[in-house]
């Protein structure tokens, strides 16, 4: 599964113990030349920097995917500094644990923003080029929260969100398969990150392992390796799929 020379964008990537630098890590070992893109520009700059240090190849950019303006800057600066895009990897998100009562306008609108809208925009901005030299791997970061609900920490907003990332991907996959593009999406039940260890006190966390058929929260590896997969030119037939990653928790 060589990804050499393959140039490979992953929004979301500048967190330390995130999924994102997860995917970043398991693209580059293969020998992709990686895009950390973040809203915080120096966790990128930390990641990037590491990875270089390593061997691998990265770069840091700020990424805001909220910002149309800013989406369209990262993807005409990639063009031009490496000529193409192969691999996106829709991973930038947020949650908040609000209950429906709870939300406001300007909460839901932005848990959209960024789980969903900034899924369109990034999408929509590698495509032409994918189009054009007719190879594409798109992968989203869904969540089990967009298929049963109830996710441990996300509000019904994110849910909706997320499943929205799943019915976006089938639509698109299905407009983009003839140009050799693929578009599929992973939906990781609960997995060891700050977005959810800062929500979790010591007890929560040994109870909802026991909730788990696999007794162990997920690890970002455990994603990572996944969307490697589904981010390979092995893949080229898997389009408009999702694949749990949730130690049992949950089953279609
Ligand atoms: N951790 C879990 O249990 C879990 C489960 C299912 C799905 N997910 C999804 O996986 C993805 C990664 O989550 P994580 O657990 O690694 O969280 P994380 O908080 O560690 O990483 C999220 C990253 O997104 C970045 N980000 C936030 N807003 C952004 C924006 N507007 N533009 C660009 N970057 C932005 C953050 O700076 C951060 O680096 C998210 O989409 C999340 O919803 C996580």
């Amino acid at each position: 599964m060589s990804m050499k020379d393959r140039i490979a964008i992953v929004t979301g990537s500048g967190s330390a113990r995130g999924i994102g630098k997860a995917v970043a890590t398991e693209l580059a070992k293969r020998g992709a030349i990686v895009v950390i893109a973040d809203i915080h520009l120096q966790g990128a700059e930390t990641v990037a920097a590491e990875f270089n240090d390593s061997g691998y190849k990265a770069v840091a950019r700020h990424l805001d995917v909220t910002s149309r303006e800013s989406v369209a800057a990262l993807v005409a600066d990639i063009d031009r500094e490496f000529g193409k895009i192969d691999i996106l990897v829709n991973n930038a998100g947020i949650t908040r644990p609000s209950r429906i009562l709870e939300i406001t306008d300007e909460e839901w609108d932005l848990i959209f923003a960024v789980n969903m809208k900034g899924v369109f925009y990034c999408t929509q901005a590698v495509l032409p080029g994918m189009i054009a030299q007719r190879y594409g791997r798109i992968v989203n970061l869904s969540s089990v929260s967009g298929k049963r609900g109830g996710g441990v920490f996300g509000g019904s907003h994110y849910s909706a969100a997320k499943a929205g990332v799943l019915g976006f991907a089938k639509a698109v996959a299905r407009e983009v398969a003839e140009y050799g593009i693929t578009l599929n999406s992973v939906t990781p039940g609960l997995i060891d990150t700050d977005i959810t260890g800062g929500l979790m006190t010591p007890e929560r966390r040994e109870l909802l392992k026991q909730e788990i058929p696999a007794k162990r929260l997920g690890t970002a590896f455990d994603v990572a390796a996944a969307i490697a997969f589904l981010a390979s030119e092995d893949a080229g037939y898997i389009t408009g799929e999702e694949i749990d990653i949730n130690g049992g928790s949950h089953m279609d």
